[in-house]
């Protein structure tokens, strides 16, 4: 039998509650010409995912969508075995297929994984979407100069702690804007950014502008709302935004999310940018992992990963994520990673 998570109930809003989801039992899928079953080792919680559920994306009783990691276990597809490893999308699903004629909402093209590139979790974080997002925002879009102040907001978490770390590659001076404590030493003491300031304490505003006096040149937008607001008044004329997400909007109900930012940063000069990743896989996907797997490997970029364990765990993990429970990058290993008993990894912080 295959277990999975499927949406119970459209989401009440803001965010998901006890009854939002249900665990489901239902019968193996079999591969048909073309396809492959697949062993779900990873799966990725992203906040872009409660969208897909709040806007009626995802069909009720279907598996909720994630991009996942899993190991091939029985395959109809010529050059993918039983034991190799794939980026596909199974989803909140203990198994699940891929290849010709398979069809969900958010199904991505599956990719046989290497894993001497990185550990397999990182296909879907440093070394896949969020590693690309982080890249095409910053590098492509950002552009930061040496010498320039880059703010960047959820800094601690999949995407930011990236993105910071490569506009300091770019000899940019990089500033996070983080929640707890322990996230802001982290930002600054591993990934070595420059400062980083608490979005959670009653002083934010004046603090952000302390930690940037020379204005702001790139900003790398995560969050919206009250965070935008107190990076809006320090743009420098020249500056760029890029509009990576909005977190703190993904529970409205109503309302044109990131209009309001969009028009307060034009109305003082800062160019702003819409930052979609699925724009740039096919332009830049292997020049993005050329660079990025010897960043990575190198230590040049850190990553550090939140994993949960168990398909129990998903929907209480999703629900904290939202509100900035994980602790970098979530995760959540539904079954064993072979890799794992071959070499320990480091970067991980397991709960
Ligand atoms: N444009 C694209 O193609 C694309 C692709 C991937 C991801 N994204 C977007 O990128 C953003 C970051 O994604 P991620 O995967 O890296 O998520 P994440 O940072 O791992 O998790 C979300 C974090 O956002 C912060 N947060 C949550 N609610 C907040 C609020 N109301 N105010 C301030 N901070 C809040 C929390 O960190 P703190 O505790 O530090 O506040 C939380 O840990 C999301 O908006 C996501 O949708 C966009």
């Amino acid at each position: 039998m295959n277990r999975y998570w499927t949406l119970a109930r459209r989401p009440p809003p803001p965010w998901p509650d006890a009854d939002t989801f249900a665990l489901v039992e239902a019968p193996m899928p079999q591969p048909g010409p073309g396809q492959a079953l697949t062993r779900t080792i990873y799966v990725s919680l992203d906040p872009y995912q409660w969208g897909y559920k709040r806007r009626g994306v995802e069909p009720e009783g279907a598996p909720c969508h994630a991009r996942t990691v899993a190991q091939v276990v029985e395959s109809n597809i010529d050059g993918l075995a039983p034991g190799d490893f794939v980026f596909c999308t199974n989803g909140w699903s203990e198994y699940g297929l891929m290849g010709e004629g398979v069809a969900r909402p958010g199904y991505m093209v599956p990719r046989k994984l290497d894993p001497a590139q990185g550990r397999l979790s990182q296909a879907v974080g440093v070394l896949g979407m969020l590693g690309l997002t982080a890249y095409a925002g910053m590098i492509l879009q950002g552009d930061p100069k040496a010498g320039e102040t880059v703010v960047v907001s959820a800094a601690s978490g999949g995407v930011g702690q990236i993105a910071g770390q490569l506009a300091k590659l770019k000899g940019a001076r990089v500033v996070g804007i983080a929640g707890r404590e322990e996230k802001c030493r982290f930002v600054t003491g591993t990934l070595g950014f420059d400062a980083c300031v608490s979005h959670l304490s009653p002083t934010f505003a004046g603090d952000l502008a302390a930690a940037c006096p020379a204005g702001v040149d790139v900003y790398f937008e995560n969050v919206g709302g009250p965070v935008f607001e107190a990076v809006l008044p320090l743009f420098n004329p020249g500056s760029r935004m890029t509009i990576c997400g909005l977190i703190a909007h993904y529970g409205d109900t109503a309302g044109d999310a990131g209009a309001a930012e969009r028009a307060a940063a034009e109305a003082r000069g800062a160019t702003v940018t819409n930052l979609f990743v699925g724009d740039y896989v096919e332009g830049h996907h292997d020049a993005f992992l050329a660079d990025m797997v010897p960043w990575v490997a190198e230590g040049k970029v850190k990553y550090l990963e939140d994993i949960r364990e168990g398909l129990g765990a998903i929907p209480a993990a999703f629900a904290e994520m939202l509100k900035g429970g994980n602790f970098g990058k979530m995760l959540v290993r539904v079954s064993p990673d072979p890799t794992l008993q071959r070499s320990r990894p480091s970067g991980t912080s397991k709960r």
